[in-house]
């Protein structure tokens, strides 16, 4: 089954499952099982479909986003390496808070998950 096939059965599937747009990009594995509940999210602005039960860096990686913090002193990209909570790569800001690991955080509706650079920037309450 190519991309373009999974793609139009995560959309048949999800039609009138989740609120918001299907995204471009879902590279998930067809699955004829229970997901959790569709629900969306944003990242650096850009909406993101995801189900309950699946990280964030999951749901990003299923849209195709690889880099998710940037270092520094480089300015090197940096994204899912262990994918177990160990390496601290997949570093993010998620509802103003910095230095979340993506890898060990659960996706919530309508949360704000923004890529980070360096040590982050803490979103003060107004
Ligand atoms: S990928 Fe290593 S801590 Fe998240």
């Amino acid at each position: 089954m190519n991309h373009s096939e999974q793609q139009s059965i995560h959309e048949s599937r999800d039609g009138d499952a989740a609120d918001g747009p299907q995204t471009a990009c879902d590279l998930r594995v067809a699955f004829d099982g229970n997901r959790g509940r569709a629900i969306s999210f944003t990242c650096d602005g850009r909406e993101i479909r995801a189900y309950e039960g699946e990280t964030v860096a999951a749901a990003l990686m299923a849209h195709g986003q690889r880099s998710l913090r940037t270092t520094s002193r480089e300015s090197q990209p940096r994204g899912i390496f262990c994918n177990m909570g160990i390496c601290f790569d997949c570093l993010v800001e998620i509802d103003g808070r910095p230095n979340l690991r993506a890898c060990q955080s659960f996706v919530v509706q309508g949360m704000r998950v923004r890529t980070q650079y360096g040590v982050g920037e803490w979103e003060l309450p107004t």
